[in-house]
């Protein structure tokens, strides 16, 4: 989604704060902006529809040496992508200027309101209403102004809003949204998140829903709703700027699949010794956990995918019911179940995806312990869960998923660990899977030097408009994963399907023009598949396989097999997924596509 970014302080604003939208444009958006301060004038403003590097051109040859800025990369959600709808919106003088990421529901009651009092619109967005309401309620002093705003307001934000009638101040506020404040030496950073002040700062202060935040140059100043004053602890961000940066790949998403074997081990560090599992995030709530009758996943896109596998691994390690609901699904339900022993895992990389955050506020609603698996430190599923697993996956840049995927899939591997030692796993049976579990990384890292032979197996696939991607049990959810990474990145139609399923529809499709990607590593139902794909070839259907080494089966009827080292079986899925990646990313790249920022995705989906 959007990108918000506010800059205070003694430097020039104007280049801080285009470097920091620039670090957010991972996060998808079609236009940007900027206001920023001038002594004895009112504030200067440039708007583009497009990319960033758009906004800098304009700002070739004016003299901006304001020390006070606010700035937005806009992902539009009411209004048309246009300059004149792009962020930041100014009051009817031009005297307040406001940046917003999220929906304001009562928009237009608000609107017919502030025209009949006389205020002149210049958008079409729901976001001007704040900017108009704020002029409105301004009697000197911003924070009260914006105070007195909010609470006319429903829906999601956050914001960061200057004022040349009150100079030398940003005033901040968030619901749902997004926001963090970058703490640097007698200089404040307002950002969407922490790689947009990193270059700054690495220490950090979350702003809450419901909070607003007053900087000044000699301070900051965090409200609630009831103007009451919050402490609030200084975070030290552990990724350097770097990390967020492509170290040396051609594209953030190829780096992230190289990282591939550390995340993996950076998720287990501290937590796997012998056949134990120990989730300090878990211990806090260990005794409601003991009670946990049911479980409830909830998740959307590559993060649903990694639920149907925490499903299996609950149902399967620890005797446990387990099902997995789409969050956007899950919200509008009625909970049949008694709620009182079921635990709601809520996975998302980001933290901060609207149909998620709104599940897991429903399942608090109704009592359930909830349980976030989440990436980024600090992040409102995060800090709205009663306790969770950080992935530790570093910052994820590349909006197709890959690396947290995989973080995702030990994370809650290593909490059905957990829940089954206290239920009726054996030492010796947590000790065999967290040994083949150490053993992943390397198996990866001998994946990742077979990139050579994948990218020939994608330009042989470039061509293809279609493709079906088949698996069974723990290879049906990396057959999804495997799907939708292909469309993310190529924009080829690609379907994930169970295997079982493909003889009641989909095999229709099949000729020599729609081809199969096969997930069949050699496990509990590799035969099954195996009957699948000789129907396919029989109506020549091209068969791209992905199997264990060695399996003469598959490599005798498919066109193409990408082989993975034998791993226990319920590990699979860590190895069959990181193919897929690849082949992906190659095909996009093949096809000419932006694979860090295909069109019309964003990173975090922090709107419904
Ligand atoms: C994955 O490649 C996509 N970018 C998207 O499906 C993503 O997984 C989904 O939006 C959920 O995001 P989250 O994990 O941050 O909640
Ligand atoms: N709803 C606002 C708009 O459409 C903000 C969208 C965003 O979060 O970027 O302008």
């Amino acid at each position: 989604m959007c990108g918000i970014v506010a800059y205070i302080g003694k430097r020039e604003a104007t280049p801080i704060v285009l470097d920091s939208l620039k670090r957010l444009e991972y996060r998808g958006y079609d236009s940007a902006g900027l206001t920023v301060e001038q002594e004895k004038r009112g504030p200067f403003v440039a708007r583009v529809a497009g990319r960033v590097g758009k906004l800098e051109a304009k700002l070739v040859g004016a003299t901006l040496p304001g020390t006070v800025a606010i700035a937005h990369t806009r992902w539009a959600t009411h209004g048309a992508p246009s300059e004149r709808n792009a962020h930041p919106h100014g009051d009817c003088r031009a005297r307040i200027h406001l940046a917003h990421n999220g929906i304001i529901e009562n928009h237009a009651a608000l609107r017919a309101t502030l025209i009949a009092n006389g205020h002149r619109f210049s958008s079409d967005t729901d976001t001007e209403v704040i900017v108009h309401l704020v002029e409105e309620r301004f009697r000197g002093t911003l924070e009260d102004a914006v105070e007195a705003a909010l609470r006319e307001l429903r829906g999601t934000w956050a914001i960061v809003v200057l004022s040349a009638d009150d100079p030398g101040k940003i005033v901040a506020a968030r619901n749902s949204s997004p926001l963090l404040l970058g703490v640097g030496s007698g200089e404040y950073l307002l950002a969407s998140d922490a790689s947009a002040v990193l270059a700054s700062t690495k220490k950090v202060v979350y702003i809450e829903d419901g909070e607003m935040v007053t900087v000044t140059r000699e301070g900051f100043r965090i409200t609630n709703v009831d103007d009451a004053e919050l402490r609030r602890r200084l975070v030290e961000i552990p990724w350097t700027l770097q990390e967020a940066e492509k170290g040396g790949h051609p594209h953030f998403m190829r780096k992230e699949i190289s990282e591939g074997p550390e995340v993996v081990e950076n998720v287990m560090r501290g937590r796997v010794r012998g056949g134990e599992v120990k989730l300090g995030g878990l211990e806090t709530v260990s005794k409601r956990l003991d009670h946990v009758e049911r479980i409830v996943l909830t998740a959307m896109g590559t993060s649903y995918h990694a639920a149907l596998l925490g499903e299996l691994f609950f149902e399967e390690l620890a005797g446990i019911p387990a099902e997995v609901e789409y969050a956007a699904e899950f919200r509008y339900k009625r909970a049949p179940l008694a709620t009182r022993n079921t635990a709601l895992f809520a996975i998302s990389q980001s933290g901060e995806t609207a149909d998620t955050l709104a599940a897991l506020r429903e399942a608090k609603r109704k009592g359930m312990l909830t349980i976030g698996i989440v990436n980024v430190v600090g992040s409102t599923v995060a800090r709205e869960t009663d306790a969770g697993l950080y992935n530790y996956a570093g910052p994820e840049i590349g909006v197709a998923s890959t690396k947290a995927f995989l973080s995702q899939v030990v994370a809650l591997l290593l909490a059905a660990i957990f829940l089954a030692r206290g239920r009726a796993m054996g030492e010796r049976e947590a000790q065999e899977l967290l040994e083949a579990l150490i053993r992943i990384p390397d198996a990866i890292r001998s994946l990742l030097k077979e990139e050579n032979e994948i990218r020939a197996l994608a330009k042989r696939f470039a061509h293809y408009e279609n493709a079906l991607f088949l698996g069974r049990k723990w290879s049906y959810p990396v057959a999804l994963e495997g799907a939708l990474k292909l469309k993310e990145v190529s924009y080829l139609h690609a379907e994930g399907y169970n295997a079982a399923e493909m003889k009641h529809g989909p095999i229709a499709m099949i000729d020599e023009r729609f081809p199969t990607v096969a997930v069949v590593p050699d496990d509990s139902v590799r035969d099954k598949t195996l009957s699948n794909l000789e129907e396919i070839r029989a109506r020549n259907g091209p068969i791209f396989a992905i199997a264990t080494r060695g399996d003469r089966g598959v490599s005798s009827i498919a066109d193409g097999v990408i082989s993975i080292p034998r791993t226990h079986e319920i590990l699979s899925p860590l190895l069959a997924v990181v193919p897929l990646q690849l082949l992906a990313y190659h095909i996009g790249i093949a096809r000419g596509c932006d694979v860090d920022k295909p069109r019309n995705l964003a990173k975090s989906v922090t709107v419904e």
